[in-house]
């Protein structure tokens, strides 16, 4: 798939990352390229098997906002990137394993959770250069869990829909809307123009109840870490605008809705 894709016209990395099943692999002899989920932020939330798997490694790369989460517990050549330079930097990555450097992704949280345009684009920059070498994920604490022990809504009872992608998104916002009726909902929203006030202004639209609590987790795990509480139609008055000016928020929150117990 190496060059198919574009993030406005697919095929998504994503959907790429999720065809198969990972393989059988034998972690001493496969020498595999491990794609970790660093948790929300904290240290303390990152597990034993992630931390090893960034310790170890010759190459690390990812987002230079999750690096810098990491960077103090490894002697790795960290390669970061923004979005602009991602290709170059994954592929620099791909040709260091290649050659046979051990190399480790780093995602923020966990990367099952929102998370798999990047371990498909890593798999995809791995693959051109070696077929031979698998792709390992870690998973991670994600900010979902967080949210959820913040907000107290078992996942059983949950719909989790991430609007954290480009495109279009109306099978997530109907998602949204149906389940809204009766179930939790956990939300990533994507900023900037469907933050948490804009979410509440459709979830009313399309019914839901004004009374329902919604919490705004922001900075999870962060010293700055905060729980905004509204009521869904008090949320609803931050609706509106496609700019960071225009939401109170940053770009680092969950949207939960709890359902009455
Ligand atoms: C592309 S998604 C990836 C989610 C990630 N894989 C996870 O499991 O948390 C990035 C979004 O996750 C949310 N997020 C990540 N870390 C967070 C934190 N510490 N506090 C609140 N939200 C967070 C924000 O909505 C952010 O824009």
């Amino acid at each position: 798939m190496s060059g198919e894709y574009d993030l406005e016209s697919g095929p998504d990395p994503a959907t790429f990352a999720a065809g198969v099943a990972e393989p059988d692999i034998d972690e001493e002899t496969d020498d595999p390229v491990y794609a970790v989920g660093v948790g929300p932020g904290n240290q303390e939330y990152l597990t034993p098997r992630g931390r090893r798997a960034i310790e170890t490694a010759d190459v690390v790369v990812g987002f230079t906002t999750v690096v810098e989460f990491v960077e103090d517990l490894t002697d790795a050549d960290l390669l970061t990137c923004g979005y602009k330079d991602e290709a170059d930097a994954l592929e620099a990555f791909g040709e260091r394993v290649a050659a046979g450097e051990s190399g480790t992704a780093v995602a923020m949280g966990d990367p099952n959770h929102s998370g798999y345009q990047f371990v498909g684009k890593v798999q995809d920059a791995v693959e051109h250069e070696d077929p031979e070498i698998p792709v390992r994920v870690i998973p991670g604490i994600s900010s979902l869990q967080m949210a959820a022990s913040r907000a107290r809504t078992p996942m059983e009872d949950t719909e989790f829909v991430t609007l954290h992608k480009s495109g279009d998104l109306t099978a997530d916002m109907d998602r949204l809307a149906n389940a809204v009726r009766d179930r939790h909902l956990l939300v990533l929203p994507r900023p900037y123009d469907r933050m948490p006030g804009d979410i509440a202004q459709f979830l009313l639209e399309n019914g839901a109840e004004p009374a329902l609590e919604a919490l705004v987790c922001e900075n999870l795990t962060h010293d700055d870490e905060r729980i905004h509480r509204f009521t869904l139609a008090e949320l609803a008055e931050h609706a509106g605008g496609t700019g960071k000016a225009d939401t109170p928020f940053s770009d680092l929150v969950v949207l939960a809705v709890r359902q009455p117990v």
